[in-house]
C-alpha cells in the first residue's frame, strides 16, 4: 500500500520536492499577474445597461444586433448569463502586444522593457478565453488574429483552453503588399489567424466546420474495358447525352466502337436506341437496368467512346486553403463563396475612412472582406447557416459588425452580431458606433447599444439580491432577444419578439395581476417568466390556473449562480 503523506519524515518530503523540481514539464507556464478589472468583480457584479439614445432603428422588425461598450472581462461575464452555448462563431483581434502602445494592462501600456510582458498578456488573454469558451455552441468555432509577438504563446494557450484536438488550423493572411515597414531580416507581410472548434472530434471522426464552397460534382467514367470480350450493348432512346452536333450518325471515328444502327441525335439526346459493339466493363443487362434506374450515358465525340454518368448532381465540399492571398493580380487570390476577394490592411483603412472620416481613423483595422471570408466558411450540419450569432469581443472599429450586416444583405440572412469593445481613445463611441450606424443606413438592420455597469455587493445577501434584480432587466432582454416593450410597470415588465414574450416580475404578489394582463394581450405565444425570488424558488406554485404556455426562472438567482461559478464567489449563496 502506498505510504500516506503524514507518514513521511521532513527529510523524505524535502527530497521528494527536489525530485519534483527536477522533472521536465511540457506546456505553458507563466506568472499570473492579477488584473484590477477581474478582482473588482469580487465586490462589484457586472450588469448591462441599454443606452436607449443610441438604439438604431431602421426597420420595424424586432431583430437587432448588439454593441456592448466596456471592458470585455465584464461583458464576457454578462454574456455567460445571456449567451451560454449560444454563439456559433467568435472572431477576435486582440492586442498583439508589440510593445508599441497597443496593449493596456491595469491601465498601463505594456512596453518591450516590461519583464513580465508575456505573463501579463497571457494572464489577460487566458481569463477572456476561459470566459468565451462556454459561450460557443458545441458546433461553434473561434478565429483569433495574432501577430508574431504572441503567436507562440497564443497557440499554446489555446491548446490548453480549447484542447489540441480541437485545433483546426493556423491561417496565414497576406496582410499587405506595401513593404514600407521593413523589419531587420525580413518584411512583415503576414498575419496569423488561429482557428479552433469547440468540439472538432466526434465518434465518427473529424467534424467539418469550415467549407469554402460546395460544388455539384459531375462524375463519369468510361465503359470501355480492354480485357473484356466484345459485346453488343443497347442504350435505350433518351438515355444518352451527346456533345456532338444534332444529326443522324451511322459510323464512329474509332474502330474500338462499332455503331450497329443509325442513331438520331436531337437536342443533344438520342431519339432512338443506340446500338454499339465494344469491349465493355458492363454487360448488356447491366447497361439496361442502370438506364432504367436513372443512370445516363455520355458520348463526347464522334469516336462514340461512351461513358456512364454515375454521380450526376452529387455535391462535394471544397476546404479553404491555409494561405489567404490578397494580391488581386494573383490568380490564387482568396475569394469567399460570394465571390468577394480577401483584401489587405491598406484597404481596411480606406473603407473605414469612407464611413467615419479622417479625424476618427483607427490604425490597423481588419478589412471587412477578411472577416466576411472567415465567417462565410462556417459550416454546420451539411450547410452554410445564415442565422448564426457572431461574437467579437475585441471589436475595435466594428469591422465584424459591418461584415455581418453586409453578409445578411447578400443572402437575406439573419446573422446577429454582438460586438464588445472598450472605449479606448473613443473607439466605441466615435468609430465603431459611427461605422455601424453608417452601414445600417445601407443594410437596414437594427442595432441596440449597451454599456457594462455594476451592482455593488450589499451588507446582506437579500439586499444584494434586491439591488441586482432592479438592474438585470437589460440582461434578460438580451438573453431572450426580446427588445420590443409591451408593458412597463414598476411591478412587472413585458417584452416581445416575433415568437415569444419575456416577462420580468419584480413583485411576486403581482403574479395573478400579471397573468390576467398578458392573457388579455396574447395567450398564444409562449411566455418566459423571470420572477424575483430571495432563493432558487421560482414561485411556480403562485401562478394561477392559466392556458398560457409559460416557463419560469428565478431572478437574480439564475444570474448569481453563473457569477458564483465564474468569479468563484462564495458569499452570495443563501
Ligand atoms: C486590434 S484592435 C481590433 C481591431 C478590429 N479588429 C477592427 O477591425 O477594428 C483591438 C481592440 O480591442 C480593444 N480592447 C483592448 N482591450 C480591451 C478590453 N479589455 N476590453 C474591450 N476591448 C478591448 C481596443 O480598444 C482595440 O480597439
Amino acid at each position: 500500500m502506498a505510504k500516506k503523506i503524514e507518514d513521511y519524515t521532513k527529510e523524505e518530503l524535502l527530497d521528494h520536492i527536489k525530485d519534483l523540481k527536477k522533472r521536465k514539464k511540457f506546456g505553458l507556464v507563466w506568472e499570473d499577474k492579477p488584473e484590477q478589472v477581474a478582482t473588482d468583480c469580487e465586490i462589484n457584479l457586472p450588469v448591462l445597461q441599454e443606452v436607449s439614445g443610441r438604439a438604431i432603428t431602421v426597420n420595424k422588425g424586432s431583430f437587432a444586433h448588439l454593441i456592448i461598450e466596456g471592458d470585455n472581462y465584464h461583458s464576457l461575464s454578462t454574456l455567460n448569463y445571456t449567451h451560454a452555448d449560444a454563439i456559433d462563431v467568435i472572431y477576435i483581434d486582440p492586442p498583439y502586444n508589440t510593445g508599441n502602445k497597443d496593449f493596456i494592462y491595469n491601465d498601463r501600456y505594456i512596453d518591450r522593457e516590461d519583464a513580465f510582458r508575456h505573463s501579463k498578456w497571457l494572464s489577460f488573454m487566458s481569463k477572456r478565453l476561459l470566459l468565451a469558451k462556454p459561450l460557443l455552441k458545441d458546433s461553434g468555432v473561434i478565429f483569433i488574429s495574432i501577430g508574431e509577438d504572441e503567436y507562440a504563446e497564443l497557440k499554446m494557450l489555446c491548446d490548453q483552453v480549447f484542447g489540441e484536438e480541437n485545433y483546426v488550423t493556423n491561417f496565414l493572411w497576406e496582410k499587405t503588399q506595401h513593404f514600407g515597414r521593413q523589419k531587420v531580416n525580413f518584411y512583415s507581410d503576414g498575419d496569423f489567424i488561429l482557428c479552433y472548434a469547440k468540439n472538432l472530434v466526434t465518434s465518427s471522426g473529424l467534424r467539418e466546420v469550415l467549407v469554402e464552397y460546395t460544388k455539384s460534382e459531375f462524375e463519369d467514367a468510361p465503359l470501355y474495358n480492354a480485357s473484356n470480350p466484345e459485346a453488343v450493348l443497347v442504350f435505350p432512346a433518351k438515355s444518352v447525352k451527346f456533345n456532338i452536333a444534332d444529326g443522324k450518325y451511322s459510323k464512329t471515328t474509332d474502330s474500338k466502337y462499332a455503331l450497329l444502327d443509325t442513331v438520331v441525335v436531337k437536342n443533344g439526346i438520342n431519339q432512338n436506341d443506340l446500338k454499339l459493339r465494344f469491349r465493355s466493363r458492363w454487360s448488356a443487362g447491366k447497361v439496361l437496368s442502370e438506364a432504367i434506374a436513372g443512370t445516363t450515358y455520355w458520348v463526347k465525340s464522334g469516336k462514340f467512346a461512351i461513358r456512364a454518368i454515375y454521380a450526376d448532381g452529387k455535391v462535394s465540399n471544397e476546404s479553404p486553403k491555409q494561405i489567404l492571398f490578397s494580391n488581386k493580380n494573383n490568380e490564387f487570390v482568396s475569394k469567399s463563396r460570394f465571390g468577394l476577394k480577401v483584401g489587405t490592411n491598406e484597404e481596411a483603412s480606406s473603407e473605414l475612412r469612407e464611413l467615419v472620416g479622417d479625424q476618427n481613423i483607427f490604425n490597423y483595422p481588419k478589412p471587412v472582406s477578411l472577416i466576411s471570408y472567415l465567417l462565410s466558411l462556417y459550416y454546420r450540419e451539411d450547410d452554410h447557416p445564415k442565422d448564426i450569432t457572431i461574437l467579437d469581443f475585441f471589436a475595435g472599429s466594428g469591422t465584424t459588425g459591418q461584415s455581418v450586416m453586409q453578409l445578411n444583405q447578400l443572402d437575406t440572412g439573419k446573422r446577429q452580431f454582438i460586438l464588445c469593445t472598450n472605449n479606448e481613445n473613443g473607439i466605441a463611441e466615435n468609430v465603431a458606433y459611427k461605422r455601424i450606424k453608417a452601414v445600417t443606413k445601407k443594410t437596414h438592420q437594427n442595432v441596440r447599444y449597451f454599456k457594462t455597469d455594476f451592482v455593488s455587493k450589499q451588507k446582506t445577501n437579500d439586499q444584494t439580491r434586491l439591488a441586482m434584480v432592479n438592474r438585470c432587466t437589460d440582461m434578460i432582454r438580451i438573453r431572450e432577444n426580446t427588445f420590443v416593450e409591451v408593458i412597463n410597470k414598476a411591478t412587472f415588465k413585458l417584452f416581445k419578439d416575433d415568437d415569444h414574450y419575456t416577462a420580468i416580475i419584480f413583485d411576486p404578489l403581482k403574479i395573478p395581476e400579471f397573468i390576467k394582463q398578458i392573457e388579455g394581450v396574447d395567450s398564444r405565444k409562449p411566455v418566459h417568466l423571470y420572477i424575483f425570488s430571495y432563493s432558487a424558488y421560482a414561485h411556480d406554485q403562485d401562478i394561477p390556473e392559466t392556458k398560457l404556455d409559460y416557463t419560469t426562472c428565478p431572478i437574480p438567482e439564475s444570474i448569481l449562480e453563473v457569477y458564483q461559478r465564474i468569479f468563484r464567489l462564495e458569499q452570495i449563496n443563501v
